[in-house]
């Protein structure tokens, strides 16, 4: 069998033709969606991480404004700076990039941002609601992840979803939402980590194979099941010397191998990445439409 492909970039592209209608529509209120992102420090794939936000931002019409701060900034900085964020009138969603420099405590930065404008799912009042099934902000890769499967009309319901790697990021936050009742949940879940003593006797049980383990190439093609569908979350950056930068991309999954035995399989890059970025964009309207809803004006100032 050779696997067709999801391709995220086909799927973020109609998803955010649908969110850029919806923010020119709530732009009509007198003003637009904000957005404001928090880098610290120049970790080059953070850099580029940031970069393809606010190019997504921007091109559906959401304003964000990037604070960048040096990666020997104190942690009370951080915390002001979010603090700042959280009592700013046009902006909507926070996100902080991660990973913070070893000096910073990320947990601390995270339950600094005011819930309302958790955007990236990832404060514990945002992460304790998708644990209660509840509605509320959800990380935005493993929403992605959903929507995904929801563009190609693959569902979860009574699927045997085995996720590899268990960060709060992915790996939990994504078995809580495919354990929710309803649509694209009902699935039955298996959480797999690096102290699991032979992942392929999980992963060939596999219906829907998700890696997020940041391990490159750590799913060969030897552990996918036949005709299974292969999600692949990990992203790392591999020495290439035939590359002009001197890396590529490279996911946590061996993709061609993988392909040999799957029916659905995400490249990476292009798979998940993209859906990642939408997902960002997603939860920021929704942010701005439920701040409006609560203050029951439209033009809060800029
Ligand atoms: N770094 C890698 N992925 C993410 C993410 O989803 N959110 C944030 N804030 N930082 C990240």
């Amino acid at each position: 069998m050779s696997a067709e492909k999801l391709d995220g970039r086909e799927a973020a592209k109609s998803v955010r033709n649908r969110i850029a209608a919806d923010v020119r529509s709530f732009s009509e209120t007198g003003r637009s969606p904000g957005l404001g992102v928090v880098l610290v420090g120049d970790n080059p794939a953070s850099l580029s991480y940031v970069r393809g936000k606010e190019k997504a931002c921007e091109e559906v019409g959401i304003h964000s404004r990037e604070i960048r701060l040096g990666a020997d900034v104190s942690q009370t900085e951080v915390l002001e700076t979010v603090l700042a964020l959280n009592d700013d009138e046009g902006i909507d969603g926070i996100l902080v990039q991660l990973p913070l420099p070893d000096h910073v405590d990320e947990r601390r930065v995270l339950e600094a941002i005011d819930p309302s404008k958790d955007v990236d799912g990832l404060h514990r009042f945002s992460l304790g609601t998708l644990m209660l099934g509840e509605e509320g902000f959800i990380p935005c890769t493993p929403y992605g992840v959903i929507e995904l499967l929801k563009h190609y009309e693959i569902p979860t319901n009574g699927r045997h979803v085995v996720v590899l790697g268990r960060s709060m990021l992915v790996g939990k936050s994504l078995a809580n939402l495919l354990l929710r009742r309803g649509e694209y949940g009902d699935a039955t879940v298996t959480i797999c980590h690096s102290r699991t003593p032979d992942l392929s006797v999980h992963t060939l049980q596999a219906d829907i194979l998700i890696a997020a383990m940041g391990r490159p190439a750590l799913v060969t093609g030897e552990m996918v099941r036949e005709g299974s569908v292969v999600i692949d979350v990990g992203v790392s950056r591999v020495d290439d010397p035939s590359k002009k930068r001197g890396y590529r991309l490279q996911g946590d999954v061996d993709y061609e191998a993988a392909a040999e035995r799957a029916a659905w399989i995400t490249p990476v890059p292009g798979g998940v990445g993209p859906m990642t970025i939408t997902m960002l964009l997603q939860n920021t309207l929704d942010a701005a439409r439920h701040r409006v809803e609560m203050s029951g004006s439209g033009s809060a100032p800029r």
